[in-house]
């Protein structure tokens, strides 16, 4: 498994962020029962970059997102967010820290419908959800021509794109995520700078 970090913005943009990395996996091992998967992983995401995590099948690469996201017990090592250790931190708490994960398999709930599977995307929302469906919109036009379909009627690449949607209702503001699996999984954890600014977007 191989990892590289690109960066998403111009060395100015990159210079004025914050130096405190988005997220820093280190050392990490862990894995199912007594099959250990993950054996001491460990890399960085700097503020405006794309990390791809590249690998053969089962070489592990979910599994290491599933670690990041307290899916998968990680036995050593440390998983930290903007600073603060969330090792084993469940999802559920993840998710309101801003951190939003696509899975490989299943991430689309079928006999909704397109809409209504944004609606749970939102699900932990206080505010109106409603702007942030319609910039979810103009990024996937075909999710707006297939709103009122079941979800489960979608092309493959159309499932991808409602699950990343999905995630995005929550507004995570690095937008291309820190870590991606596949095609379109990962962790995105939120990074207020990006947000308050707009530019970088
Ligand atoms: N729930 C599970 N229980 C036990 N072993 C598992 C489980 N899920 C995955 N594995 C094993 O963990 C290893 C890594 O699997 P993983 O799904 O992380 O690979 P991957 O790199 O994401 O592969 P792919 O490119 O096919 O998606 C494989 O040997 C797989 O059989
Ligand atoms: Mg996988």
């Amino acid at each position: 498994m191989s990892i590289t970090n690109h960066n998403a913005y111009s060395p100015d943009v990159q210079q004025a962020c914050h130096a405190t990395p988005i997220l820093e996996v280190r050392n990490v091992t862990g894995g199912y029962g007594h099959a250990q998967i993950l054996n001491g992983v460990s890399f960085k995401v700097e503020p405006g970059q794309i990390v791809s995590v590249v690998g053969p099948n089962g070489a592990g690469k979910s599994t290491l997102m599933k670690a990041i996201f307290g899916l998968v017990r990680v036995t050593s090592g440390q998983v930290v967010l903007e600073g603060r250790t969330i090792t084993n931190v469940p999802p559920e708490t993840l998710v309101r820290r801003g951190m939003g994960y696509v899975p490989q398999v299943k991430n689309i709930f079928p006999s909704l419908s397109v809409s209504e599977n944004l609606e749970m995307g939102a699900y932990i929302r206080k505010d109106n959800y409603q702007p942030r469906r319609e910039e979810i919109f103009r990024l996937f036009p075909d999710l707006r021509e297939s709103r009122r379909k079941p979800a489960g009627l979608l092309s493959g690449g159309q499932r991808n794109m409602l699950a990343m949607a999905r995630a995005l209702m929550l507004n995570p503001n690095c937008r291309d995520g820190s870590a991606r699996d596949a095609r379109c999984l990962g962790a995105y954890p939120g990074h207020s700078r990006f947000r308050r600014s707009g530019t970088h977007r």
